[in-house]
C-alpha cells in the first residue's frame, strides 16, 4: 500500500493511473475505520482497478457546538486495517494540503438538504461537499463509494455529481450492522455499555416502522416509533422523518421509494440509522 499526504502527489499518482487506463475507486472517510468502510473498500476492489481510500477529519462538515476535536482518531490502526483490506493508496492530507489558503468560493447544497441531518446540522452538507469537490479533483475517481447509513450524504452527494457534471459514478452501499442492528459508526465508541445496550432499538424501531407505515400512515408510524424509542432508551430522539428518496420530498401519496430515517443523540454520541425501500401502488 502507497501512502500519499501531500495534494501534489495524489494528482501525480493519478494522472498516471489515467495514462495507464486504470479506473480508480475512491472511498472517502473520515478514519476510525469500521467494518462499513472496509464493506466500501471491498466493492471497490471488486470493479475498480485501483482503490483510494482518503482520511480526513474536515473541520468544514463540523458546527461550532459539534464533535470535530473529539472525533476518534487512531491513524495507526487505521494504517494497518486499511493495508490488510487491499486499499492501493491511502491519502492522509493534512488540513494545510486540503484547504491551503482560505477559500475563497463557497460551495451551498440547495436541495435534499433542509431537512433530517440537513434541518438539525446547518452547513454540515456544505461542508461536504466542498471537501469532496476538493478530493475528487485531487483523486479523480471513475467511482466513488458512499455508505447508505449516510443515505441523506449519499443522496447529496449524487445531486453534487450531477450538478458540477463529475465525470464519475457515485455507488451506495449497504449498511454494515452489527448482529442485534446496530448500524456500524465510528461515533459507536462513545456509547456508555447501557446506551451500546439500549441503540438496537433503533433499528427495530425502523424495521417497526417500515412494516407498519402502509397500515398507520406516516404521523402514526413516526408516533409509534417515538414510543418504542422513548420507552426502551435514554436517547433523545433529534428526528423520525418519512420521505420519498432520493429527493427527500415530502410523502404524498405512499409508493415509490420511502426512507424512513432517525437521529438519536445519546450522551456523548448522536446515532443516525434508516431504511429505504419501495411501496408498490395498491
Ligand atoms: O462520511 C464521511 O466520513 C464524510 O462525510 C466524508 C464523505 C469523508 C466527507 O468528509
Amino acid at each position: 500500500m502507497i501512502i500519499l499526504t501531500s495534494a501534489k502527489q495524489m494528482i501525480e499518482f493519478a494522472r498516471n493511473e489515467c495514462k495507464l487506463d486504470k479506473t480508480i475507486g475512491f472511498v472517502p472517510t473520515m478514519g476510525f475505520l469500521h467494518e462499513g468502510h472496509l464493506s466500501l473498500v471491498k466493492r471497490s476492489l471488486s470493479e475498480c482497478d485501483t482503490t483510494v481510500m482518503s482520511i480526513f477529519v474536515n473541520p468544514l462538515q463540523f458546527g461550532p457546538n459539534e464533535d470535530f476535536d473529539k472525533y476518534p482518531r487512531d491513524l495507526e490502526r487505521d494504517t494497518i486495517l486499511a493495508r490488510q483490506s487491499g486499499v492501493d493508496v491511502l491519502f492522509i492530507p493534512e488540513a494545510k494540503e486540503i484547504y491551503p489558503s482560505s477559500l475563497s468560493i463557497s460551495m451551498k447544497a440547495k436541495q435534499r438538504t433542509d431537512v433530517m441531518c440537513g434541518a438539525s446540522r446547518p452547513g454540515h452538507f456544505d461542508g461536504v461537499i466542498t471537501v469532496l469537490t476538493i478530493l475528487f479533483h485531487l483523486v479523480q475517481p471513475d467511482r466513488a463509494y458512499f455508505g447508505q447509513k449516510d443515505a441523506q450524504q449519499a443522496a447529496v452527494v449524487q445531486g453534487l455529481a450531477d450538478s458540477l457534471m463529475f465525470p464519475l459514478e457515485i455507488v451506495p452501499v449497504e449498511t454494515v450492522r452489527e448482529e442485534d442492528g446496530l448500524a456500524k459508526s465510528s461515533r459507536n465508541v462513545y456509547l456508555t455499555d447501557d446506551e451500546r445496550n439500549e441503540a438496537s432499538i433503533l433499528y427495530q424501531a425502523l424495521m417497526k416502522g417500515k412494516i407498519q407505515l402502509p397500515a398507520l400512515g406516516i404521523e402514526g408510524t413516526v408516533k409509534e416509533m417515538t414510543e418504542m424509542i422513548n420507552s426502551s432508551s435514554s436517547g433523545q430522539i433529534d428526528y423520525i422523518e418519512i420521505l420519498q428518496f432520493p429527493d427527500l420530498t415530502p410523502v404524498e401519496k405512499l409508493r415509490g421509494k420511502i426512507i424512513i430515517a432517525l437521529a438519536v443523540q445519546f450522551e456523548k454520541a448522536r446515532l443516525i440509522d434508516n431504511v429505504i425501500f419501495t411501496l408498490e401502488e395498491e
